[in-house]
């Protein structure tokens, strides 16, 4: 990798998602993923007030990334995260993570989980990177194709 692709570009932005931003996300979402949400789920997710996304921003507005999470009764589960292939590798994955516990701690919450594809390696190493660890297994969580998921939890207390 160049040396001006390591660590992350000085102008991306971590900002909380806006209404606006959501056809975008959805965009990216329809890239990365073989059940995407639509753009009303995410409509329903960031007015739904248990949820909070961020979005990865280059100063011209152009988003790069999104994570998202929701929230109750002092418990976080990731819902999901993404990164444009131009842009991966330059750490906005790590910071858009990185920004979702920021807000877990500010909440308070007990711990964050997620569920990941078992082959997905590059999500998989981001999250060990982040300190979750690897709790369990749900068999056949995943369609399209079929597949196991990694139960991966960040203990916050
Ligand atoms: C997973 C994803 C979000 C990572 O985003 P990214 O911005 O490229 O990741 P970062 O640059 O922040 O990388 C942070 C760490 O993740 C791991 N990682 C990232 N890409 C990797 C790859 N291709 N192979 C192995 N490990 C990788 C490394 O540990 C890396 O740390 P290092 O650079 O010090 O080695 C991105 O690959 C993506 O959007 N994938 C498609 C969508 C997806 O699978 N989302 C996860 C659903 S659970």
């Amino acid at each position: 990798m160049p040396p001006e692709r390591r660590g992350l570009m000085p102008k991306i932005s971590i900002l909380p998602l806006e209404k606006e931003d959501i056809p975008e996300i959805a965009k990216l979402e329809k890239l990365c993923f073989s059940q995407p949400w639509s753009e009303k789920a995410f409509l329903d997710a960031i007015t739904g007030g248990n949820s909070y996304f961020v979005a990865a921003k280059t100063p011209e507005n152009l988003i790069v990334g999104y994570g998202g999470m929701y929230f109750a009764a002092g418990e976080g589960y990731i819902y999901n995260i993404a990164v444009k292939k131009d842009f991966r590798g330059q750490k906005i994955g790590q910071n858009i993570i990185k920004k979702l516990i920021d807000y877990s701690l500010e909440k308070n919450l007990e711990f964050l989980s997620l569920e990941v594809r078992e082959s997905n390696i590059p999500a998989i190493n981001l999250y060990k990177k982040m300190n979750f660890k690897i709790m369990g297994k749900r068999r056949d969580f995943y369609s399209l194709p079929k597949e196991d998921a990694f139960i991966m939890t960040l203990f916050l207390k």
